[in-house]
């Protein structure tokens, strides 16, 4: 069998850590013939608690873990790591300001990026999931100057799966009817959810589902605000589902899009669509090969511009305000 692929989590300990290792353990992250070797980092208070998932790990007896490492220590968790799932952040809480959210998570991935910079393999690739995660993706990515600025990439696929569920819903058609979805710009409120470019078994999808009052209403609120919801019917934030949204982005990134098809993912602008460049923006790509690409050349009419300029413009200013605090 082949070299294990080191896989480095952050957040271990968490909810989505708990959804994610034993997916990831059980070969779904790359593929059901790669073996992996899990690092787990935590703050020393919750390293005891990964110590306990760590023995769950062991007790599922997963063919294709080849072990588990768990450190309190950047510099080692990432050290010849070439998938690093940055998923522990300071969650925002009472009377926190941005300033205060944006600088507590610079604390974190600051440090991060240098760790990832000094010693990961050639062929790392990041997935920040940790919020605000475009703008936490940019602070680890600003840090490791030796590392393709292409490497760093931010989550929107759970919001591009909420999507697909949604619409699959209003248009009764299974959710692998649908091909190209597309969110735009930041993984917040502001996301732009986009079904003008989406098809539903090879035709328009706006134009099959036709209610741009549904589109409006419904569907992009609905969308964009499903964090919140499942809150308040859960009373904890959603885990398992992003968890399984972590495995799809990173399990797309390394094996490819389908043929006719893309995904969402945040990835550093090239000034495409005209969204600055260098801000960790989502847009349509395809991948392959282990390299994305922004689809290029869609149209954008007036509605979806306004919506993509708006969510792009808080990330435009979330980059101000860490330039500001001295983040980057
Ligand atoms: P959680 O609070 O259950 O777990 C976070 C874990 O991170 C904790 O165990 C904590 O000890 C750890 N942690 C904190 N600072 C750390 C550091 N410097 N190094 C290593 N570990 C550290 O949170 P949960 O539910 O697992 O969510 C994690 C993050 O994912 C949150 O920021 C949440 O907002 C975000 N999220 C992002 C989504 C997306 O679509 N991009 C979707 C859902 C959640």
């Amino acid at each position: 069998t082949s070299t294990p692929v080191n896989v480095t989590v952050t957040g271990a300990a968490g909810q989505i850590g708990y959804a994610l290792l034993f997916r990831i353990a059980s070969g779904q992250l790359l593929g059901a013939d790669v073996p992996v070797r899990l690092r787990l980092l935590e703050i020393p208070q919750a390293v005891k608690a990964a110590e306990g998932t760590a023995m769950e790990l062991d007790d599922c007896a997963f063919p294709l873990l080849d072990g588990v490492d768990i450190f309190d220590d950047a510099t080692k968790a990432f050290a010849g790591t070439n998938v690093a799932l940055l998923v522990g952040a300071r969650p925002r809480t009472k009377g926190m300001e941005r300033g205060d959210l944006l600088e507590a998570n610079g604390g974190i991935f600051k440090p991060q990026g240098e760790a990832i910079n000094a010693g990961a393999a050639d062929d790392i690739k990041v997935l920040v999931v940790g919020n605000p995660a475009n703008t936490n993706a940019l602070i680890a990515q600003q840090h490791a100057p030796d590392v393709p600025a292409e490497r760093f990439t931010a989550m929107t696929r759970l919001d591009h799966n909420r999507a697909l569920a949604q619409l699959s819903k209003k248009a009764g058609v299974s959710v692998s009817d649908i091909k190209k979805m597309t969110i735009w710009g930041n993984h917040s409120a502001t996301q732009y959810p986009d079904i003008f470019h989406a098809e539903i078994a090879g035709k328009n999808a706006a134009e099959t589902v036709n209610d741009q009052s549904w589109l409006e209403n419904d569907f992009i609120p609905t969308v964009a605000k499903r964090g919140a919801a499942i809150i308040e019917a859960r009373g904890a934030s959603s885990a398992a589902s992003a968890a399984s949204a972590a495995i799809d982005h990173v399990h797309t990134w390394v094996n490819g899009t389908a043929a006719g098809d893309w995904t969402s993912m945040a990835v550093v602008s090239d000034g495409s669509y005209g969204v600055p460049e260098g801000i960790i923006s989502s847009f349509p790509v395809t991948t392959s090969g282990g390299k994305w690409e922004i689809v290029q050349g869609l149209e954008i009419d007036d509605f979806s511009r306004a919506r993509i300029d708006a969510s792009v413009g808080e990330l435009a200013e979330e980059r101000e305000a860490v330039r500001g605090l001295g983040l980057i």
